[in-house]
């Protein structure tokens, strides 16, 4: 009896791991084609003024508000899709879904509900938009050490200045 017990929890424990794994792979690994299309999206967006191209932290302007340092985030993809959609109430983190808060999509929250922890609103972006932005994010700083001049110069290209402050390798 006890035997057949514990055969019976490893099928169940088995078909629980199967049933994880697609869930895990799909987190791990941003879709490289939503990857590339999120990286024209980093660079045209206004994420760097606050979070920085390099996207630790430290605004490429001294004078923009300062992001998070996303290298340091511990968020998954999708969570990571969220807080660009719906931005962070009560921090200066601003939603880019242009019907965030009419309704209740984000967080079951609305601008009513929120009242001063409104977040500010960005430039609106679709979901397709916002999801190939997280791949890119999650993809190329999420997890990464500080950025270095070579990093920089990747992303950047060699003629922007901003990489000047960065260490070499
Ligand atoms: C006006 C400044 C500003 C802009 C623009 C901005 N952010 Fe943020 N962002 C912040 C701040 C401040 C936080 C930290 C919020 C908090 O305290 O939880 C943040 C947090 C985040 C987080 C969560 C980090 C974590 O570890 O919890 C992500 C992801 C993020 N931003 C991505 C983006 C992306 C992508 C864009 C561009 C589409 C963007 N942000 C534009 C200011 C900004």
């Amino acid at each position: 009896m006890r035997g057949l017990l514990t055969i019976g929890r490893t099928i169940v424990m088995f078909g629980l791991l199967l049933g994880a794994l697609p869930v895990l792979a799909q987190d791990a690994k941003p879709d490289p084609a939503m990857v590339t299309l999120g990286e024209g999206f980093w660079k045209r967006s206004e994420c760097r003024n606050c979070h920085g191209g390099l996207a630790n932290g430290i605004p490429d302007m001294p004078q923009d508000p300062q992001g998070a340092n996303l290298r340091k985030a511990q968020l998954s993809l999708p969570q990571i899709a969220e807080v660009i959609k719906c931005g962070r109430p009560g921090t200066e983190m601003p939603y880019f879904d242009s019907l965030a808060y009419t309704d209740k999509r984000c967080y079951g929250a609305t601008a009513a509900d929120l009242g001063n922890a409104m977040p500010p609103g960005g430039s609106a972006m679709s979901q397709r938009q916002i999801d190939a932005l997280a791949a890119f994010v999650a993809a190329t700083f999420v997890g990464k050490p500080d950025p270095t001049f070579e990093d920089c110069v990747a992303l950047w290209g060699e003629a922007a200045t901003t990489c000047a402050r960065f260490p070499k390798k």
